[in-house]
């Protein structure tokens, strides 16, 4: 949520700081900002998007080498120019871009009003901006340690930028909970949650830790904690480059990243499989392999699509490694008393490695002797620093807010993982071990076949594309399917929509079936086909419109169904890797045919740092 860009260099700030939030736009849209240095500040803020940014600050004095900018995912305030960041303290001394939460702003700022502050917006931010300046001046230190003082007052999450106007060319950053990345160049450095504004200019990356402060100044950068420790900085080389942040010839991100699956999936296992195509290797995890072979349950803690990612590894390892697992909304799990054990293992999954619950449940496992691990996207993130250990998926940056090929990716890593554990465990005989490889291997191929029938499923979406309701059912492995499908529906096209195990259709939802309601069914050609075809037959049976997900060359559901879209026949265990393909698709349809923001649906961001 909210994504900050900052440069100090020899380089103009603006042109930087305004390509910088384009490319974190995803982590937040409802207004932008920025502040430039040029002897005096000049801020540039607006309700809105970047673009807006842009018409704003034309005309206006852009000129400066050090500048600040923000584009916000709102939590305290509505969206307006004044909730919108840069803020700056009363007196004017202080100017700050966050991203996270001040849990006791409230406090904070009754504190300052009996001081005689005055308050423009209704954020957090300004109370830190304006708590900053009131240690400033009234204990007459410097302004990295008004920073320190002020942060060591502070409860929550924060990722920062600050300027003094009383101290020029420089920048002050910190960090506790919300990403902040240091971009180390030729005699300048940038600042970002994310590298994706830096790649353009360096790949020497230094991310900061929970409660760490970097005063960076062109020709200096000193790093130290909050109790003026010195820290030595770890330059760490990214890898990112500047295509995977392009939309090439694509009209979205969304539809680009539908469109690498084949290759993101062949990116997560590559490397990862014996050249004879009968072994899996996950370096990531070897250390922790005892613990993983005897693993008593395995939970799986997640959010969102990377929780419906969780279900599919439930079935995957609770089929072919033997182990009993229970998947679990990381919101709900860190504020329960979970009963974790020693042999207990716990998986998070993120692509982000920065969701604030996920990570908080981490947190939660670390207090106990359970092994944690994760499953992470994002390489160098929090999740993947606090885990004992884990696995990337290697998808590449994931831009579009509805997540596709990172879903994809990490039900990859669950599959090894599971097919791993399964011959470790002697759950799974050589062949079936290897047959099961060969299916895994054979999915990229299958999935370019699906995406060559696009231009079928979108002549499906606009013939639902008005619709109010969707329903999607699926049963086993395609159930999670189900619900990956109503999510995408509903986030980026404002459909009402749910997904049910097919089952549970009759115990109630079967109710809201008439006419009027499409109803998605998953029924590929696995053990529990015969009774789709019977929940397809219930759905007929009250006018329900069917469109079906089912493998190539059926015959039965065809003759009952509205709309057939097909899947190459393959295993179960890899089937949810082609059945969620054309749902990702038709959501893409859907949402494009109603005019929606494809790439940032109304009201979501791509990194959820907050609670
Ligand atoms: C939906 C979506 C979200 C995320 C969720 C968790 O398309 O992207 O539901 O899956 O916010 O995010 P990560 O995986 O970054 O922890």
């Amino acid at each position: 949520m909210c994504g900050i860009v900052a440069y100090v260099g020899g380089r103009t700030a603006y042109p930087i700081l305004i390509k910088g939030l384009q490319r974190l736009e995803y982590r937040g849209y409802d207004s932008a900002g920025i502040a430039l240095l040029n002897g005096e500040t000049h801020v540039y803020k607006c309700k809105g998007k970047v673009k807006d940014l842009e018409m704003l600050s034309k005309d206006q004095d852009i000129s400066g080498t050090i500048g600040m900018g923000h584009t916000r995912w709102a939590t305290h305030g509505e969206p307006n120019d004044v909730n919108a960041h840069p803020h700056q303290s009363m007196n004017g001394k202080f100017f700050v871009v966050h991203n996270g939460i001040i849990e006791n702003y409230s406090h904070l700022r009754k504190e300052l009003k009996s001081r005689g502050y005055q308050f423009k917006s209704e954020t957090d931010t300004e109370v830190l901006a304006n708590l900053i300046e009131n240690i400033y001046l009234e204990q007459k230190v410097t302004a990295e340690l008004a920073v320190r003082l002020a942060l060591t007052r502070v409860v929550g999450a924060y990722g920062l930028v600050i300027t003094c106007e009383d101290e020029p060319g420089q920048l002050i950053a910190a960090r506790k909970g919300s990403p902040l990345v240091v971009g180390v160049g030729d005699n300048e450095y940038f600042l970002a949650s994310d590298a994706t504004p830096i790649v353009e200019y360096t790949d020497q990356v230094i991310y900061l830790n929970d409660e760490e402060v970097a005063v960076i100044r062109q020709d200096s950068l000193e790093l130290k904690n909050l109790g003026n420790d010195s820290k030595t900085p770890d330059i760490k080389k990214i890898s990112l480059s500047i295509d995977h942040i392009d939309k090439g010839d694509y009209e979205h991100f969304m539809l680009k990243e539908i469109h690498e699956q084949p290759v993101t999936i062949q990116d997560t296992f590559r490397g990862r499989i014996s050249m004879d195509e009968s072994k899996i290797f996950l370096g990531g995890i070897l250390d922790v392999m005892p613990q993983l072979i005897k693993a008593r349950r395995i939970i799986i803690v997640a959010c969102g699509t990377s929780w419906h990612a969780g279900l599919v590894g439930e079935y995957l390892f609770e089929q072919y490694a033997r182990i009993p697992v229970e998947v679990e909304y990381a919101s709900e799990f860190r504020y329960r008393d979970p009963i974790l054990e020693k042999d207990d293992l716990v998986i998070a999954i993120s692509q982000s490695g920065e969701t604030a619950d996920t990570l908080a449940a981490i947190r939660k496992v670390r207090e106990t002797d359970a092994t944690i691990l994760g499953i992470c996207n994002v390489a160098g993130s929090s999740i993947s620093r606090e885990t004992d250990a884990g696995v990337y998926t290697h998808a590449g940056i994931e831009i579009g807010v509805a997540s596709t090929k990172a879903f994809t990716s990490q039900i990859t890593v669950l599959t090894m993982m599971a097919l791993l554990l399964g011959s470790k465990r002697q759950a799974l005989s050589a062949s079936e071990y290897k047959h099961l490889i060969k299916e895994l291997i054979q999915v990229p191929k299958k999935i370019e076949e699906i995406l060559k029938e696009e231009h079928k499923i979108a002549e499906i979406a606009a013939v639902y594309k008005d619709v109010s309701n969707a329903l999607y059912m699926g049963r086993g492995l395609l159930f999670p399917v189900a619900l990956e499908g109503a999510l995408k529906l509903k986030e980026i096209s404002y459909i009402h929509a749910e997904g049910y195990p097919a089952a549970e259709m009759k115990h109630g939802p079967i109710a809201l079936i008439d006419e009027n309601m499409p109803v998605l069914a998953l029924a590929a050609n696995d053990e529990s086909y015969e009774k789709m075809v019977s929940n397809i037959q219930e759905v007929k049976a009250r006018k329900g419109k069917v469109i079906a997900v089912v493998t190539k060359g059926d015959k039965i559901i065809r003759k009952m169904a509205d709309h057939i879209i097909e899947i190459p026949d393959c295993h179960e265990a890899v089937s949810p890797l082609l059945a969620v393909i054309p749902l990702q698709i038709l959501s893409y349809h859907i949402a494009l045919m109603r005019g929606c923001n494809v790439d940032q649906p109304r009201n979501l961001a791509k990194s959820v740092t907050v609670e």
